[in-house]
């Protein structure tokens, strides 16, 4: 029976990214007998605009049923006025949890031909390719209780939990730990044991659990620190793993060190290995429409998406040297276009990879 991949463009640049994507996967599909499917889906402002919701039920079902969800992007001011629990980012958030995506692999890999677009030495940044794993469903940002309160003196206060339970560690650990083999087999929890008990704990159980994975070097490094050696070294590191809020502001620095954020794909699993795959960035309202947005984040999402839940390396490897080739044959859309290289569409981008993989 067919794999069914669940299509979920969103607004804004969503669709236009997304496109380039399938096409780049329906022509491996093919090429190598994958076995795919496709079945797209409203998400996001796209679906509020048509059904009142930003995840109707029968996109749901399908995220649900697929064995896979490429998503492109959701947001934008015009949905901006809409109640929280309306807007599209929610619809996003909800397949998150819905789906128990707890596992959030973040890459950063600066390729050699944009080694200038990053603001940071290039002895400094080049060659980087490390990986952050971040968790994704617990954490700070969904402990209760939390809120804003009114205190007896008149004065205001408001709080936010940080819990996390062993089983929730301990399934993010294996997460990282599993990342790490497939990588260099080097792994660092980032933690901040010195200070708060949970991360105590996070930092016990990460150890316990690397019993398991012997082949694995694990080392333990407090965030403070972690930030820091991310700018001035970040090449020491292979494998990152830390809580969700820790990892939100690790690997929006780890993104950074490597220029442009349309070049920065992303996936966020469950415990079977079932996943989302999306770019790093949003919908890009102040570009979208144009056909100038960089595809290739959401194209190397596809990627992930074939080494982490398809099982299908050597197809991922295809599209991580088609990237390198178009990048080397000098196609660059304007957000990474530097003297001497030619600018392309969206979809020009697109058949660069593409001719790269036809070979
Ligand atoms: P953004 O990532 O959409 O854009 C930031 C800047 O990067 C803009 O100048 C944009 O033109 C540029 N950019 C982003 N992706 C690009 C690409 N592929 N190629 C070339 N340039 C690109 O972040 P922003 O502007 O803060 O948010 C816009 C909307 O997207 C908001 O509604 C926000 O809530 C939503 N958003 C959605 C996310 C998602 O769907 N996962 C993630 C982040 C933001
Ligand atoms: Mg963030």
């Amino acid at each position: 029976m067919a794999k069914k991949i669940a299509v979920l463009a969103g607004d804004g640049i969503g669709p236009e990214i997304v496109a380039e994507a399938v096409k780049v996967l329906s022509f491996l599909n093919t090429d190598m007998a994958l076995g795919l499917s496709f079945e797209t889906a409203l998400v996001g402002g796209a679906a509020y605009d048509a059904f009142g919701t930003p995840l109707p039920q029968q996109t749901l079902n399908l995220c649900k049923n697929a064995e896979a969800v490429l998503l492109g992007a959701v947001g934008g001011p015009k949905w901006e006025a809409l109640p929280h629990a309306v807007r599209p980012e929610r619809g996003l958030l909800s397949i998150r949890s819905e789906l128990n995506l707890f596992s959030n692999l973040r890459p950063a890999i600066l390729y050699p031909q944009l080694v200038g677009a990053s603001t940071l030495k290039p002895e400094v940044v080049s060659g980087l390719d490390i990986m952050i794993v971040r968790e994704l469903t617990g954490g700070i940002y969904f402990g209760q209780p939390r809120g804003i309160r009114l205190l007896e003196n008149g004065e205001q206060q408001g709080f936010n939990t940080l819990v996390y339970n062993e089983s929730e560690i301990r399934r993010i650990a294996h997460s990282a730990f599993k990342t790490a083999q497939k990588r260099h087999k080097k792994l660092c929890s980032v933690d901040k044991a010195n200070v708060l008990e949970v991360t105590e704990l996070w930092r016990q159980v990460v150890t316990e659990v690397g019993k398991d994975y012997p082949d694995v070097q694990l080392s333990h490094m407090y965030v403070d620190n972690a930030a820091m050696q991310l700018v001035r070294a970040p090449k020491q590191f292979d494998v990152i793993v830390t809580t969700n809020m820790f990892g939100d502001i690790l690997s929006d620095i780890a993104a950074m060190l490597t220029g442009s954020i349309g070049m920065l794909p992303s996936a966020s699993l469950d415990a079977n290995g079932k996943g989302m795959y999306e770019p790093i960035h949003g919908s890009a309202p102040d570009i979208a429409g144009q056909g100038i947005a960089n595809p290739l984040a959401t194209i190397l999402s596809v990627a992930m998406l074939l080494r982490y839940t398809l099982n299908q390396p050597e197809a991922a490897e295809r599209i991580e040297q088609a990237v390198n080739t178009a990048l080397d044959a000098g196609a660059r859309t304007p957000d990474i276009y530097s003297d001497g290289t030619t600018q392309v569409s969206t979809s020009g981008m697109g058949d660069a990879v593409l001719n790269a993989l036809k070979g």
